[in-house]
């Protein structure tokens, strides 16, 4: 059974980002119904961007369908283990390049903006979102044809948490262990010269 894992925050924050968590046992007797999907994608779309350029591209495989097995498929293997029991997976790509052959620098910071929204929504649906950079991007490239332009950055594993889903060692040991974050204050910047103020 999975222990408590909502953060413990200074101040309090919105539920939605305290409980979020990125679990490993999931439903595998979930399914996700279309409009579900089209919640978090939806809620991606209107994620801010660079000059509204959009640069996120998603492809969806809900599990049991070609794409999802063949997303399975590229997958670490240790992500693989526990993956195959997604909802859905769902592989993010950003567009860095527009369509006049223009870098887009800050498509890879904006569709990772895009992802958060998306987390965010699914917590809301009750749904779980884990990210994986743990795939072969050359073999995504190549099974789903992708052009030059499009940079893979992560597959989603988006389904229901199970508390009690069975886990191969060490992914059990990690599933119960506590969240943590660098404190607040290791995160701030000083500015030269500027007085300190207490926070
Ligand atoms: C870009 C990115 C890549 C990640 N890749 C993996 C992965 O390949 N496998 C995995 O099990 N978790 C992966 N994670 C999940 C992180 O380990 C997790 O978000 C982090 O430990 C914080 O835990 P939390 O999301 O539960 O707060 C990834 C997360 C991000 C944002």
């Amino acid at each position: 059974m999975t222990p408590p894992k909502t953060a413990e925050t200074s101040v309090p924050v919105h539920p939605l980002l305290a409980q979020r968590w990125s679990p490993r046992g999931l439903d595998a007797t979930h399914a996700l119904d279309e409009r579900a999907v089209q919640a978090l994608l939806e809620a991606a779309r209107w994620a801010p961007s660079a000059n509204n350029s959009q640069p996120w591209r998603f492809l969806v495989g809900r599990r049991g369908d070609d794409t999802f097995t063949r997303l399975l498929g590229v997958l670490a293997p240790g992500n693989r283990s526990w993956a195959h029991a997604a909802s859905a997976l769902v592989l993010v790509a950003a567009q860095t390049v527009d369509d006049a052959g223009r870098p887009r620098p800050w498509a890879l910071f904006d569709a990772g903006q895009a992802v958060a929204v998306l987390s965010v929504q699914a917590e809301a649906d009750g749904l779980s979102v884990h990210q994986m950079d743990g795939f072969d991007t050359d073999a995504a490239r190549h099974e789903f044809g992708l052009d030059a332009e499009l940079t893979p950055l992560v597959v989603l594993a988006v389904g229901r948490h199970d508390p009690h889903a069975k886990l191969p060692d060490p992914l059990a040991a990690r599933e119960r262990a506590s969240r943590s974050r660098e404190p607040l204050e290791a995160l701030l910047l000083a500015a030269p010269g500027a007085a300190s103020r207490a926070a």
